[in-house]
């Protein structure tokens, strides 16, 4: 089939390589020019497991081509995806404007019948705001063109988004149209032969289904750093508590380890875009208002363990830190926790030294012209004079390093653990002071 995606961003660049993996004929469009020329340059401008060899194979084979010419993606796909950013809005509702604007662009280059499909995470209610959009502008044109928009959210993970999209768990598309439907089974057929895992619902519900899914996994994960601030209080040890917990079938280990805070592009922006809709309807979500609450206040806590150690001013302190993106296996620094930390430690006046596997570059884009900052390539430089070690991403490297050379190298061996990589009592072996979230100190 011949498929346009708007947007070459985690979820447009992922799902145009995969589906011109498959045998789509997939033409990708930006308005980033930089983006587009890098692309067309062999450069993928993103670090995604995988995502490299799709990209190169798809387009070597002459099915996948990157443009910024908006009328010939139109021209060029039957069906045309929306896969553009979705930020917040001051008021924490999710902004609109760049997938209305593709609504609109699209009406104004579409010649005959176009399949719109939002796959941007989108308010419930946002298709049919597509559609007006796209009616006013045809209705300018004196245009009488049949068109459907269809919702169809995305569920990979970042770090995973490869795989997750050719092996998805589930596939779900709003629809009320049979002619929809048959498109989009056709489109999903590769990734649809073990058995089928397509869920067609109502559009508002399919738009729903995003927002349910990602709330849950942060209720899960702010569930359990409030319990691991609770088990700190009581002198329990939150690794135990979860291992007692998750053998529990109806509980399950996934999702429940503590830590300093969910970050990411989705689950911070998500809840309160959800909050937000809510309350537009006059609904006050106490639960997600709480979910949001409390990850807001765990990404402080690696500070606040930092303040307990040092001191209110850290003037004068370095503090090394591993682990600048959101999560492992990413080079994404949007809503990380690491980057509350560093905020909140320059504003004491620490200095701090960082060394993150794959997302320094975006770290030099957002903070190269402080002074107070220190990209380093290598784990253990990072140490060197600093006064303690901060993990605020779980990389596997970080899982174990060896602990003589990092107390050798630190001027205080003191390691502050925002993912409980190591054991406390190994630690204390160690003559390591070692604090962690929700056990040891
Ligand atoms: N990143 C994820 O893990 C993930 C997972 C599921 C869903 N989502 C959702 O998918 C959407 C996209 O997320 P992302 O992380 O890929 O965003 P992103 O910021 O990485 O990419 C968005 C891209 O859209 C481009 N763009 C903006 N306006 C455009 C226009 N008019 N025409 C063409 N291109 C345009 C931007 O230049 C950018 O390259 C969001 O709604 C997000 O919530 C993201």
């Amino acid at each position: 089939m011949k498929i346009a995606i708007f947007g070459t961003g985690y979820v447009g660049l992922v799902t145009g390589a995969c589906l011109a993996q498959v045998g789509h004929n997939v033409c990708c469009v930006d308005v980033d020019k930089d983006k587009v020329a890098s692309l067309r340059a062999g450069v993928i401008p993103i670090y995604e497991p995988g995502l490299k060899d799709v990209v190169e194979h798809a387009v070597a084979e002459g099915r996948l081509s990157f443009t910024t010419d908006a009328r010939e993606a139109v021209d060029h796909g039957e069906v045309i995806f929306i896969a553009v950013g979705t930020p917040p809005d001051e008021d924490g509702s999710a902004d609109l404007r760049y997938v209305l604007a593709v609504g609109k662009t699209v009406a104004e280059h579409m010649q005959d019948y176009r399949l719109v499909v939002t796959k941007s995470t989108v308010p419930v209610g946002t298709a049919d705001k597509v559609k007006s959009a796209m009616t006013e502008v045809l209705e300018a044109r004196a245009a009488t063109i049949a068109f459907d928009v269809a919702s169809n959210p995305e569920f990979l993970k970042e770090g995973a988004a490869v795989s997750d999209f050719m092996k998805p768990d589930r596939i779900v598309v709003g629809t009320d149209s049979p002619r929809v439907e048959k498109l989009m089974r056709e489109l999903y057929a590769p990734f649809n032969r073990n058995h089928d895992k397509l869920i067609f619902t109502d559009v508002r519900s399919s738009e729903l289904t995003k927002y349910a899914a990602n709330a849950l996994l942060a209720t899960k994960i702010s569930f359990m750093n409030e319990l691991a601030n609770i088990a700190e209080k009581v002198g329990a040890d939150i690794e135990q508590v979860r291992q007692g917990i998750g053998s529990d079938p109806r509980i399950g280990y996934h999702f429940i380890y503590p830590g300093c805070g969910y970050g990411g592009s989705c689950f911070p922006k998500d809840v309160k875009a959800l909050v937000k809709t809510a309350e537009d309807l006059s609904y006050a979500p106490q639960l997600l208002s709480a979910v949001d609450a409390v990850n807001d206040r765990q990404k402080e806590r690696l500070f606040q363990k930092l303040r307990i150690r040092f001191g209110d001013d850290l003037t004068g302190k370095t503090i090394a830190l591993w682990g600048l993106a959101f999560k492992p296996n990413t080079d994404d620094m949007r809503e990380a926790p690491s980057r509350t930390l560093m905020e909140a430690l320059w504003a004491a006046g620490a200095k701090v030294r960082a060394f993150d596997p794959e997302a320094l570059h975006e770290a030099e884009r957002l903070y190269g012209d402080r002074d107070d900052l220190q990209l380093c390539s290598s784990a253990f430089e990072v140490l060197d004079g600093a006064d303690a070690l901060v993990i605020c991403t779980e990389w596997q490297q970080f899982r174990s390093p060896d602990f003589a050379e990092i107390k050798q190298r630190l001027t205080h061996a003191v390691i502050v653990d925002g993912r409980n990589l190591y054991d406390p009592a190994l630690m204390a072996e160690k003559g390591i002071e070692y604090f962690s979230i929700g056990r040891g100190r």
